[in-house]
């Protein structure tokens, strides 16, 4: 069975509300493909490579690749119940955070496509370390809230570069490290640190750049909001044939739903719910869980409904979770 533990971790009222209390036991309730533990042992794994490459010691890869299979196995048991994308909120400088979703989304869509173990490892292990040559770029540049300059914009392009580096000191296979350098890319020529046409751009390097774009799209940064999951898709939907094969995107919104699993959604009916499951071939009608009705009052026994049977409702827009504590 998914692990249970709690995912919200987002701002709540001060003084909190019996409303929100409720409201966030109801969002705890969803279950999550990864628990905590797990995905606690992954935050840890990555801290502990960034300390020990900061102080300039080599990547364990047993530690890596036993968390990484752990994982993978979880996500591949609890396929059923999806990905949880209600997600782990970054609040550090080193994006652990992000690391560990761009790895969790990674495995999930390497398993819906049918790849092997091994392989799908392999792009997790890329997904967790891709920007880990961020290490090699100060935290003043990378922190900087306010435009930047030619160079440092310059200098935060050579992250690529510098991930490939430090893993090709370590014993990792070669995926891992095109991944770590290709991120970026776009076809056309458009991306850096190379400029890589679309065939000599790795497809699974492809695969990550999508999910590592979406990730940082639906998080905040410090020049701007995150986008709610629907309009990062949209956006991602808009570069379709100019940064990405117009078959990858299409891909990509096939298995992620353009109402991606844990977006918070208004339907027609004025209720407002948590989307719990998608419908693959009905990418617009997933399954909502309703936790409030039409006059914003919360449901104490939430309905689940599909909306591929109901036809009487449909999703208006995506909101922001704040919404339900209003
Ligand atoms: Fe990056």
């Amino acid at each position: 069975m998914p692990g249970k533990g709690i995912i919200y971790k987002g701002p709540l009222p001060k003084e909190e509300s019996p409303k929100a209390k409720k409201i966030k036991t109801l969002i705890e309730e969803i279950p999550q493909t990864i628990p905590q533990q797990t995905q606690k042992e992954v935050l840890k794994t990555v801290e502990h490579i960034i300390s020990n490459i900061r102080i300039g010691k080599a990547i364990e890869e047993e530690p890596l690749k036993n968390v990484i299979k752990q994982m993978v196995e979880e996500v591949i048991s609890n396929q059923e119940a999806m990905l949880n994308l209600i997600k782990i909120k970054s609040h550090d400088k080193y994006t652990f955070a992000h690391s560990t979703n761009v790895c969790a989304l990674a495995i999930l869509l390497g398993i819906k496509r049918n790849f092997n173990k091994a392989e799908i490892e392999e792009m997790a292990i890329g997904g967790m370390l891709h920007d880990i040559g961020k290490v090699k770029i100060s935290e003043d540049i990378l922190l900087k809230p306010n435009k930047l300059t030619i160079k440092e914009y310059e200098e935060i392009r050579k992250h690529p570069l510098y991930g490939y580096e430090i893993l090709n000191e370590s014993n990792l296979s070669e995926l891992p490290k095109l991944i770590a350098v290709q991120h970026h890319e776009r076809i056309h020529r458009r991306g850096y640190p190379q400029g890589l046409s679309g065939d000599k751009i790795h497809p699974l390097s492809r695969l990550v750049a999508l999910v590592n774009l979406y990730d940082s799209l639906t998080t905040d940064k410090p020049y701007r909001s995150k986008f709610l999951p629907h309009d990062a898709m949209r956006l991602i939907i808009s570069q379709s044939g100019n940064d990405f094969p117009i078959e990858d995107v299409k891909k990509f919104v096939e298995d992620m739903s353009i109402y991606p699993m844990g977006s918070f959604v208004r339907l027609n009916t004025g209720e407002t719910g948590v989307v719990t499951r998608i419908n693959r071939y009905a990418v617009i009608r997933p399954w909502v869980k309703i936790l409030l009705n039409a006059k914003r009052e919360i449901l104490y026994k939430p309905i689940e409904v599909n909306l591929v049977k109901d036809k009487e409702r449909f999703i208006v827009n995506c909101v922001g979770e704040e919404v339900l504590f209003e």
